[in-house]
């Protein structure tokens, strides 16, 4: 059920591409079954201002994550950062930082142990900073937290106990993560979409800045359900649905011959007339908004990508709107009992 709120029209733009522009539409919180149905379709499920109730209790930390963006943004130190929020705290304890990588967008991560508390004894767990985007015109930036020797995949070979650990951890550093985590419709949701105990994990900070996002991609990894995705200071763009529907639009455009074919162009990371399509073609951009595929995220909503499978997720873009960074929290969606996902594929 969608009601039009106004006539508030906004400009897509994401490094210098032009995608048109979008018009926020006021949806409403779907029923349990809807968001079933559409959650099973891997299609995404958006759920309108269902953190706003938390968003009061932490606007201080909000304001104070959106400042150390800030001061990242101009050059400040992660590892003074994370030293004045983790400093005094009772269980973990800082063991090193390191700011050598291959990606050329890291800034740098700070490792932890935790020394005392419930997760006694876990090592090598780490918040890590860094750019978006391989692109100095756009600043938007992350931090992500997870564990391992620093390896973006060895969160893959982590322990439950290890994986709740990181959560603990971004926990302490970042006051915030309590607008997802104590927001109960959310976790009915949630429980009601997945029906095993789950955790929320891989917890990652997004500060999109004006000009800036994240390109067509999707967050299948083994043993990961979904994402789910706080918007808790400014607001977001969206184009996202499911990989199959995605499929289906590449081939009545002629890119593929049939879904099957379209899924495998999909997961090809070089195919750049595709990926110029996806992501610089205001055109393109038009017609998945006609497909219901636009959506716009104001403080306070949240949005749940599923992933059941490699081809069947949801696939998602996100543009930065207004004149300033944005604060948002994402977080992995894990059942408790891992299954193995089908055909492992690559992102793009
Ligand atoms: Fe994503």
């Amino acid at each position: 059920m969608w009601h039009a709120s106004g006539r508030n029209v906004l400009p897509l733009r994401r490094r210098g591409a032009d995608l048109g522009f979008v018009m926020p539409l006021r949806r409403e919180l779907p029923s349990t079954a809807t968001a079933m149905r559409v959650w099973n379709a891997s299609e995404p499920v958006c759920l309108p201002g269902i953190l706003r109730d938390g968003l009061a209790d932490s606007r201080g930390a909000i304001a104070s994550s959106l400042a150390m963006f800030e001061r990242l943004r101009e050059g400040g130190d992660f590892l003074t950062e994370m030293e004045r929020r983790m400093g005094d705290d009772a269980d973990f304890d800082y063991i090193g930082s390191s700011g050598d990588s291959d990606d050329a967008r890291d800034i740098e991560a700070v490792f932890f142990a935790a020394q005392s508390g419930a997760f006694a004894g876990e090592r090598d767990l780490w918040a890590r900073a860094s750019w978006i985007a391989n692109d100095n015109t756009d600043a938007s930036m992350r931090i992500r937290h997870s564990s391992g020797d620093g390896a973006p995949d060895g969160w893959l070979r982590a322990s439950d106990r290890k994986c709740r650990a990181v959560d603990e951890l971004a926990r302490r550093a970042f006051e915030e993560c309590r607008v997802i985590d104590c927001c109960a419709p959310l976790h009915a949701v949630l429980a009601a979409l997945l029906r095993v105990p789950y955790r929320l994990s891989e917890r990652i900070l997004y500060n999109n800045a004006p000009d800036g996002g994240a390109v067509f991609h999707h967050d299948a990894e083994n043993g990961q359900s979904g994402v789910c995705f706080g918007q808790l200071e400014g607001s977001t763009a969206w184009l996202t649905l499911s990989k199959r529907r995605l499929a289906g639009l590449l081939v009545r455009r002629g890119l593929a011959v049939d879904e099957r074919a379209a899924l495998t162009r999909l997961d090809c990371s070089d195919d750049k007339p595709l990926w110029s399509l996806l992501n610089r073609d205001a055109d393109f951009a038009r017609e998945l908004s006609a497909h219901g595929a636009a959506y716009v995220l104001e403080a306070g909503d949240a949005i749940l990508l599923p992933s059941q499978a490699f081809d069947d997720c949801a696939w998602h873009s996100v543009i930065a709107l207004g004149d300033a960074p944005s604060l948002a929290h994402s977080y992995g969606i894990f059942r408790e009992q891992r299954e193995p996902m089908v055909a492992r594929r690559k992102s793009r």
